[in-house]
């Protein structure tokens, strides 16, 4: 279990007619761990979820900020946070873990679609304090649903904000081609929102000649369902530091097989999206079915596992635990 922390919520108010943003204090009073944009926690929900948000705002706030859509086809966090959650109560959350940190000062292209505008308002801010260039396109349905659409209406000294409607004729798939220029100098791609959106912007993106290791995204959702079928071969999962080895049959997670034999495993989303349980692997080749990595680090020399959701190519797979 990855150190957790103790917070009270401290507000709750509305972003646009279907967000949620929260506001978490510490609950005895130290200050909470620093953060850099493109962080998440994982929330700890009294209905027995975990679910993964992105820290935003200003991250040099003493609370952290997190801000919620309410979901048509909740698997249960965002009915829990608008129905239920309120001022006051205690939760239990993670430390930030970030694996979607901007990778350096150069110039920046940050491509939200939806409630994925969290990390890349906080990644905004954090240039318009530094004053370093970038240009933030925001895709929502309709206006009135855009977060923190009062914020990013006030004039910008080092970026540009755009926000595109569908409802007004500037969908992603009317409006990316033109949103997305040619790489420059340097410049790197941080993107997200849904799966499809992600994928459009990568695809726009390529064609555009955008290198792969220039675009950054991360997906708060499974790709696709993670299950494992009846027609998986069974492989071995071995542990380099003691030697032990156990078959991974068809019907289980590599975390479970490890758990089942005593291993602790760090567990959060336990669906690919958190990164909570990245393992170092020194042998085998991987069947990647997370959406944490990016392609880059999954086909890069030293290789990381989801444990949770990805198997093996290789009958056998040595990791570092
Ligand atoms: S537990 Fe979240 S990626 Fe495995």
């Amino acid at each position: 279990m990855n150190d957790v922390l103790k917070v009270v919520v401290d507000g709750l108010w509305r972003q646009g007619d279907k967000n949620l943003a929260v506001r978490l204090v510490s609950a005895n009073g130290e200050p909470l761990p620093g953060w850099q944009p493109g962080a998440h926690i994982d929330v700890h929900l009294p209905c027995g979820l975990i679910r993964q948000y992105s820290l935003t705002g200003e991250s040099t706030t003493e609370s952290y900020l997190i801000c919620v859509a309410q979901e048509s086809a909740s698997r249960g966090g965002s009915r829990y946070i608008h129905q239920t959650l309120r001022p006051g109560q205690t939760l239990t959350i993670s430390a930030p873990r970030n694996l979607f940190a901007l990778r350096d000062d150069g110039p920046v292209l940050l491509l939200a679609a939806g409630i994925g505008i969290t990390p890349l308002y906080a990644m905004l801010l954090q240039r318009e304090a530094t004053g370093t260039p970038f240009t933030l396109h925001y895709f929502v349905k309709r206006r009135e649903e855009a977060a923190f659409a009062r914020e990013l209406s006030h004039s910008l000294k080092h970026g540009v904000c755009l926000i595109h409607c569908s409802s007004e004729g500037k969908s992603p798939r009317q409006t990316l081609a033109a949103t997305i220029p040619a790489p420059g100098d340097g410049e790197r791609i941080y993107t997200c929102g849904p799966a499809g959106f992600m994928a459009a912007v990568r695809d726009v993106a390529a064609a555009k000649g955008w290198p792969e290791a220039q675009i950054h995204s991360e997906a708060f959702a499974p790709a696709a369902p993670v299950a494992a079928s009846q027609q998986e071969e069974t492989f071995t999962i071995t542990l380099a530091s003691s030697g032990e080895k156990w078959p991974v049959p068809a019907n289980k997670s590599i975390a479970q097989v490890l758990q089942d034999n005593g291993v602790a495993v760090p567990l959060s989303c336990e669906m690919g999206i958190c990164g909570a349980c990245l393992t170092p692997v020194l042998d085998g080749v991987v069947d990647h079915r997370d959406t944490v990595q990016s392609a880059a680090e999954k086909t890069a020399a030293t290789q990381h596992i989801a444990l949770c959701c990805s198997r093996s190519h290789s009958r056998v797979l040595v990791i570092d635990l």
